[in-house]
């Protein structure tokens, strides 16, 4: 049963895309390196259009493409107008709408410029100063092997200084690092030429609604804070289970795995969302900083309590999956993790002696992104002898995707003249509540950052410290073969992950719940 909405106002809200009541963005140009790839058609440029057509961006907003590829301004600008069309037609696209509105589009196209370039090439780079006359943001869409030297050759071409009131901030993707001795080498290296302010990493799971409400929900009821804590919660699950399999990145699957891939970085966040203080409030380096203070709490991770899987062939969704192992760009022999699971403790006042559970995988049984708090059982059992033989536990569920909401479960009499207590939920749907227009999930981050909020990007030291609770994993693993298990593309992941909490006397959530 679905009954929550938004009752806040008499119209239901127009939602999703930042702040009801935002003003544009302050003018500047968007300079995005990687102009040519994936990441620019499929999430910047409808993101783009998404704040443009709220009236988000300012009138003096440019956009400048760089890429390696020949060509000018009118020829990137066809290509984009041509994918805008596409995704009309392709309901699986991150970005669907039933049409592209022709006058937010010209606003877009109008504001388009390309420049060709080696951005290794420090001359090229130096030239672009005469495209850049006050305040840029540099988005680096680029293969993560360029983050270092081209924010360096930035720095070096004079790029990255701020002076007559005209701001100047580099955006860059993940990964970032592979481990936490690399991590740490990028961020020196980019901290040579940039003040840490200027620097905004991101992490896409920080642009989902769900998971920024779930700062929400902690903080902005108080009927939930006073049960988060060791007193009452029995348990932490983290999911991100996903049906797609490494499809055709094989080449970037190979030498990264399902830990490096997901667990520092976004099921981190989603930790850090469900388990961090109350910051005093939202500024980035107050939230920033209860994010550090969770992380450094996390005990370091037992590798007896890190579980991995490779999927070999199954069926999903009822279509067949060839094994990992006999996708493109992998080796046929390869002992790349494509499911991890793990433990974790953190060691304060709060979470002291509550296991969280962190799982994710690829060629899954079901695909969810979720977080189950679990609740302990009542003290008395007061229904003893009752048909009741065991109470149902009581959790609750932030859903982050595909279901978006959350849902409570809890225990109610059936009807009768037992008392007989059944299982129920109670549920919260995003789309039952809010008008929710289409948006790819970097409209927020892409604003935040030409408004200056850096609350949802990660600072250098939350970066390091997330590497640093799994790095004793990592290191565990390196290349050997042991331990890893194999599953069934399709099922819910490999045995190991089960009986990692059979251990502690408990299950995992299914996947099919919910
Ligand atoms: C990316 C990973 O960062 O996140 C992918 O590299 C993964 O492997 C993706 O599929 C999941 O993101 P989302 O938003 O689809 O849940």
């Amino acid at each position: 049963m679905s009954f929550f909405r938004d009752i806040s106002s008499p119209a239901r809200s127009r939602h999703a895309i930042p702040p009801s009541g935002s003003r544009p963005a302050p003018a500047c140009t968007l300079v995005i390196f990687g102009a040519h790839g994936d990441l620019t058609k499929r999430l910047l440029i409808p993101a783009l259009y998404n704040l443009a057509g709220n009236g988000l961006l300012d009138p003096d907003f440019r956009i400048l493409g760089i890429d390696r590829a020949a060509g000018g301004a009118a020829a990137w600008r066809d290509g984009l107008s041509a994918t805008m069309q596409d995704f009309t037609r392709d309901r699986n696209a991150e970005f669907h709408a039933p049409s592209i509105d022709a006058k937010v589009w010209s606003w877009i196209a109008d504001r388009l410029d390309y420049q060709q370039a080696d951005f290794s090439d420090l001359e090229q780079v130096r030239a672009l100063a005469a495209h850049l006359p006050g305040s840029a943001v540099f988005y680096l869409a680029v293969p993560s092997r360029f983050f270092g030297p081209l924010v360096e050759t930035l720095g070096r071409a004079g790029l990255l200084r701020e002076q007559d009131g005209h701001f100047r901030r580099v955006v860059i993707e993940k990964p970032f690092g592979s481990d936490l001795a690399t991590a740490q080498a990028l961020n020196r290296q980019i901290l040579s030429v940039l003040d840490e302010r200027q620097i905004y990493r991101i992490d896409h799971f920080l642009g989902k609604e769900t998971v920024q409400n779930i700062l929400a929900m902690r903080f902005g009821n108080l009927i939930f804070e006073p049960l988060w804590q060791n007193d009452h919660v029995d348990h932490v699950q983290i999911t991100a289970a996903e049906t797609i399999g490494v499809e055709q990145r094989g080449a970037f699957y190979e030498p990264t795995g399902a830990l490096r891939d997901m667990v520092p970085n976004h099921l981190f966040q989603l930790f850090a969302m469900v388990a961090m203080e109350p910051p005093s409030s939202l500024s980035a380096e107050t939230v920033r900083t209860a994010k550090e203070q969770l992380f450094e709490s996390v005990r370091p991770i037992d590798p007896q309590d890190a579980v991995r899987g490779q999927y070999r062939a199954g069926t999903v969704d009822g279509r067949p999956v060839a094994a990992y192992r006999d996708s493109p760009g992998v080796a046929p022999d390869s002992v790349t993790e494509t499911y991890a699971a793990l433990k974790l403790y953190v060691d304060n006042w709060r979470w002291s002696g509550v296991p969280f559970y962190l799982r994710t995988g690829k060629s899954l049984g079901g695909r969810r992104t979720e977080i189950v708090v679990q609740f302990k059982k009542p003290p008395v059992a007061i229904f003893r002898g009752t048909e009741t033989a065991s109470l149902p536990p009581n959790r609750m569920i932030l859903n982050i995707q595909p279901a978006q909401g959350l849902t409570i479960e809890m225990a109610a009499k059936r009807p009768g003249p037992a008392m007989d207590l059944a299982g129920v939920q109670v549920r919260f749907r995003y789309e039952d509540a809010f008008d929710l227009q289409p948006n790819v999930g970097y409209e927020t981050l892409l604003y935040d950052c030409l408004a200056g909020d850096a609350t949802l990007f990660q600072r250098a030291d939350n970066i390091d410290a997330a590497w640093a609770a799994v790095d004793p994993v990592l290191q565990a693993w390196g290349a050997s073969a042991q331990g890893l298990e194999f599953y069934d593309a399709g099922s819910a992941g490999p045995a190991g992950a089960d009986a990692l909490l059979a251990r502690d006397g408990r299950a995992w959530y299914p996947l099919d719940g919910a």
